[in-house]
């Protein structure tokens, strides 16, 4: 079962964890031509194999899946999985704004934020994330947070974030 995790946030934008209600507009954001292309499984996905993915998903205690918000809004999503509470690793990402809510910072403002948990609240020491290489508005956001370039193979680009590590 998953662990519950209290919502965080800045004050402008908050993370709470998905629920089941949220399911149709994260699968419409995900679904739009625009932001799919920029997933590794970039075909379109159904509402049942996004419902079937949510139930794994549920019963996953290493994986975080959050609905950004700011004034109750639904705004945006982002996550953090594969946790090695042993290594003190995860990986970032899953990060994608509402159309109509793209250019005002919550989704740069969510990844500081998604930093701050993986960093504090479950004290990891090393984050990590793949960006598409041409993904220049995606890696641009990353490297505001800290992330910097560790290495890169077939289009994909790795980068990781150290804890105590200069901006
Ligand atoms: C990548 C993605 C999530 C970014 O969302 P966004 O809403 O544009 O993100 P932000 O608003 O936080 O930042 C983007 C821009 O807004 C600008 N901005 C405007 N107002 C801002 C403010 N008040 N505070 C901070 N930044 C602000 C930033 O400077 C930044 O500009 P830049 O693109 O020239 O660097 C979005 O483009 C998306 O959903 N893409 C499709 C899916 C995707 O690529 N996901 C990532 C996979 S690795």
């Amino acid at each position: 079962m998953k662990q519950p995790v209290e919502p965080f946030g800045d004050g402008v934008v908050t993370l709470r964890l998905v629920e089941e209600r949220d399911l149709k507009t994260i699968l419409d954001w995900r679904n739009r031509d625009e932001a799919r292309v920029w997933f590794k499984t970039s075909e379109k996905l159904s509402f049942s194999s996004h419902k079937s993915w949510y139930e794994r998903y549920l019963a996953k205690n290493d994986d975080f899946f959050f609905l950004i918000e700011v004034g109750g809004q639904p705004v945006g999503q982002c996550a953090i999985y594969d946790i090695d509470r042993g290594a003190g690793s995860a990986e970032i990402g899953r990060f994608l704004v509402a159309p109509e809510k793209a250019g005002h910072g919550y989704i740069t403002r969510s990844c500081e934020q998604l930093v701050r948990f993986g960093m504090t609240m479950l004290d990891l020491s090393y984050l990590f994330l793949e960006v598409m290489e041409r993904n220049d508005k995606a890696a641009r956001i990353y490297k505001r947070c800290g992330f910097r370039e560790e290495s890169r193979s077939e289009g994909l680009v790795r980068m990781g974030l150290k804890r105590g590590a200069a901006k």
